[in-house]
Formats: structure tokens, C-alpha cells, sequence
């Protein structure tokens, strides 16, 4: 049985060290994705305070499809451009958005949402998806989080595999080429 590290008392750089040392026991010995991200998912969801979503949207066909996540159920697909998810996928960049309201197009799944942060997963120049987080509470993403779940993310490809075929050690990165923070879409 899997136990979550004590985390309420760190700050949030330790805590997120905490999280991706317990990451890595959790994915340790499996190397499917889609398992990987939904044991990612139930982690940072239960490991992370003021969080109503978390979840994983696959790049298929053209467009992103619902993965494992937790939360309430939300839009199964959403197409390059369209709301936080899709602009991520246009941009290739990480998306923090501090008040959805001002983000034009942003797509509500859970009216509960005030922030989000939306982060592509890229291998090599290979777009596998993109990582969602949404909390109620307005402003909830600063650089740490974004630095700490960035950090994870990796951590999470580079321990699994994509339709069979090993992710290229060393070459797995959640992070932006740019980061748009707090930019919106006009
Ligand atoms: N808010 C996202 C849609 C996905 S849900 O938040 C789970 C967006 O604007 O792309």
C-alpha cells in the first residue's frame, strides 16, 4: 500500500521535493502511461492543498483527449487553440492563468475553477498532451508551483512508456520554451 508523505508542514519548495520523491515510489516497476498519469494525477490531487482538478488531456488525432485525472467529470475533447488547454497546445508553453474569467475562451468543466495552469508534455518534439490543474481559489499558481510541477511532470515521463515505445531517457521535458505567465489571449 502506497503511503502519502506527511507534507502539510514544508514549504512549498519541500514540498514539492517531498512529492516528487514519493512520485518516483509510486511509478517505480510500471511503466505504462496511462497508468503513470492517473497514480500522477491521485497524487498531486490528494498532495497538494486548494486544488479542485488534476489531470492529464492526450494528444490524439489532432486534438487533446480527456486522460486520467480527478475531479469532477469534464469535457472529453478540446481542439488546438481552444480555451487554456488548447492555447497551451498552440504555444507550446506553460499556461498560468491567475483568474479564468479574463482568460477569453477558457473553458469551464467545473464552475468551482477561479485559476488554472495548463503545461504540455513534450518528448523530443513529440506532443503527448497536456497536464490541467484548476483550483478555487483565484491566483493558486505561482513560479513555485509551476517550477515543483514541472519537476513531477518529468518525472512522469521519464518513468514511462507511449504507446509501448520507451520515452528517450534525457530527453522528456514538461517545460517551456517560453512561459506565458499571466498572459491572456486577445
Ligand atoms: N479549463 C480548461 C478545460 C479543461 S477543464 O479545466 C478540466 C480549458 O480552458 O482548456
Amino acid at each position: 500500500m502506497f503511503e502519502m508523505p506527511r507534507l502539510s508542514a514544508r514549504s512549498k519548495p519541500a514540498r514539492y521535493r517531498a512529492l516528487a520523491e514519493a512520485l518516483r515510489s509510486l511509478l517505480a516497476g510500471e511503466r505504462d502511461f496511462l497508468a503513470n498519469a492517473a497514480n500522477t494525477a491521485a497524487l498531486l490531487y490528494h498532495g497538494l492543498p486548494r486544488l479542485n482538478w488534476v489531470g492529464l488531456y492526450r494528444w490524439l488525432d489532432g486534438g487533446l483527449v480527456l486522460g486520467p485525472f480527478q475531479g469532477k467529470p469534464a469535457c472529453t475533447r478540446i481542439r488546438p487553440g481552444q480555451g487554456v488547454c488548447g492555447t497551451a497546445v498552440a504555444r507550446r508553453a506553460t499556461i498560468v492563468v491567475p483568474d479564468v474569467t479574463a482568460f477569453p475562451g477558457h473553458i469551464a468543466c467545473d464552475p468551482a475553477s477561479r485559476s488554472e495552469i495548463v503545461i504540455p508534455l513534450i518528448v523530443g518534439d513529440r506532443l503527448l498532451g497536456v497536464w490541467d490543474m484548476d483550483s478555487p481559489e483565484p491566483g493558486r499558481f505561482d513560479a513555485e508551483d509551476q517550477a515543483g510541477l514541472e519537476c513531477l511532470l518529468e518525472i512522469l515521463l521519464a518513468n514511462s512508456a507511449w504507446e509501448g515505445a520507451p520515452v528517450p531517457q534525457g530527453r522528456s521535458r514538461a517545460r517551456a520554451r517560453r512561459t506565458d505567465r499571466d498572459r491572456v489571449e486577445r
